[in-house]
């Protein structure tokens, strides 16, 4: 019987709202006890038992990330699923969901049971979605119900806008039946002259055509009037415009079934970081300004934005070195999301650490109906403990990530995750 005691930390968990003093005993992968009063030293008499001292540190229930690129199969060369999940560990996620934009793309069954396959055997818990439309091309739906039975958790054709409105309704309407997120990358192509860079002060210093926040906007608020009648799980991604913010939480005061998710770069960075780290800071929809940034922030605080996710997307050290209109667009995250949110927000008294958990834990958990991002008595052992003090800088060297491109690199964080514990298994330890 494996058990692992976990003393003297802070329990930080919102789906219950408990913020105290509190010890763990895990057994066989379930949270046995909570609690101070369980005097978990007796409940040992074997030699397995392992004890964790995690004075001055918060025991948060494992992450979990809507939105990760771990390029398996076809583009292995950047990270692929083993990788994904040792940096997805590293960073205190124990729950990730993979988009589908691989090659080939999740568009029908083989692949898909193929890949969720593999994806059973991994240390953490890795989902997986599927396409919305054939070859991610916009003109056909994939067989959604087919897909659906075969294991996708969701759809997307994410880094691919759907342009086409009635390819977006049938698709809505099926998602609907099947009650699966529908995940859009909202940027139309129509309106944009270069992917990446934010159309102003950014694209005129760099000379080039730019992505403006219209593209974005227009394309939330077209998707999100069509879904008012058809009442499908919406999730828009990567919000960046202010503008798009408060389409969003017009749309939500209006009775649409629409969710939000923003990176960490959208929130801590600005058009300037292009100007600053070049294509290590290019990124589809680009970073905008320090107007639509605070927007993000407020969008987070108050509720209209629901999930905090990375769109962790691993790109060779060979592609960013393109020149920047060449080069992909896309960043790491897994490995500093927390710190970045914990070190810019928490630690300034911006959010409180419980609300930000919401964002990481309870939220992604209840839009896929996932039975965890908790940290219950009887329930999933997922858990990390992360140490508030831990100052650290993030370093090209650092990840474990098959790939090193992150505009965060340099950068000084407080607050680190000491261990992952998924399944009540030890599946990342600092420094080993
Ligand atoms: O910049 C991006 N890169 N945005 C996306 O939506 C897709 C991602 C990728 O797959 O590289």
């Amino acid at each position: 019987m494996k058990r692992i005691s976990i003393m003297n930390g802070r329990l930080i968990d919102p789906a219950s709202g408990r913020d105290e003093k509190a010890d763990i005993l895990i057994e066989d992968g379930i949270v046995k006890e909570i609690g101070t009063e369980y005097a978990p030293i007796s409940f040992f008499d074997d030699s397995d038992a392992e004890i964790i001292d995690a004075a001055g540190s918060y025991l948060i229930p494992g992450l979990i990330d809507v939105h990760v690129h771990f390029r398996d199969p076809g583009y292995t060369y950047k990270e692929d699923i083993i990788t994904g999940a040792a940096a997805a560990a590293a960073g205190g996620y124990t729950t990730v969901i993979c988009m589908a934009n691989t090659n080939p793309p999740i568009d029908n069954a083989e692949v898909l049971k193929e890949l969720i396959e593999r994806e059973k055997k991994l240390p953490i818990r890795v989902f997986q979605t599927a396409n919305v439309s054939e070859g991610m091309k916009g003109e056909i739906l994939t067989d959604m119900d087919d897909l659906y039975a075969a294991g996708a958790v969701g759809f997307t054709d994410d880094g691919i806008p759907l342009t086409k409105i009635d390819v977006l309704k049938e698709a809505l309407t099926k998602a609907k039946k099947l009650n699966v997120p529908i995940s859009l990358h909202e940027e139309n192509p129509e309106l944009i002259l270069s992917l990446g860079i934010n159309k102003g002060k950014a694209s005129e210093k760099l000379g080039v055509g730019g992505a403006p926040n219209i593209s974005e906007e227009s394309m939330v608020e077209r998707d999100a009037a069509l879904n008012m009648e058809i009442g499908a799980k919406l999730d828009i991604q990567h919000v960046s415009s202010g503008g798009t913010v408060d389409i969003i939480r017009r749309m939500k005061e209006m009775g649409c079934n629409i969710y939000a998710e923003v990176t960490p770069q959208h929130l801590f960075l600005t058009e300037e970081a292009v100007l600053d780290k070049g294509s290590l800071a290019k990124v589809n929809p680009p970073l905008r300004t320090e107007e639509d940034r605070l927007k993000l922030i407020e969008g987070l605080k108050n509720g209209t934005i629901d999930m905090v996710a990375t769109d962790h997307a691993p790109h060779s050290r060979e592609e960013k070195a393109e020149s920047i209109e060449k080069a992909p667009s896309g960043m790491i995250g897994l490995e500093t999301a927390l710190s970045l949110l914990y070190t810019n927000l928490c630690d300034k008294g911006e959010m409180s650490m419980i609300d930000m958990l919401s964002k990481l834990t309870t939220n992604p958990a209840s839009l896929y109906g996932l039975p965890y991002g908790r940290i219950v008595k009887g329930g999933e052992a997922d858990i990390a403990i992360f140490d508030p003090q831990k100052e650290w800088t993030v370093t090209e060297d650092g990840f474990h990530s098959r790939s090193s491109n992150s505009p965060f690199i340099g950068e000084k964080l407080k607050g680190k995750v000491t261990y992952t514990i998924c399944r009540g298994m030890i599946v990342y330890k600092e420094g080993e």
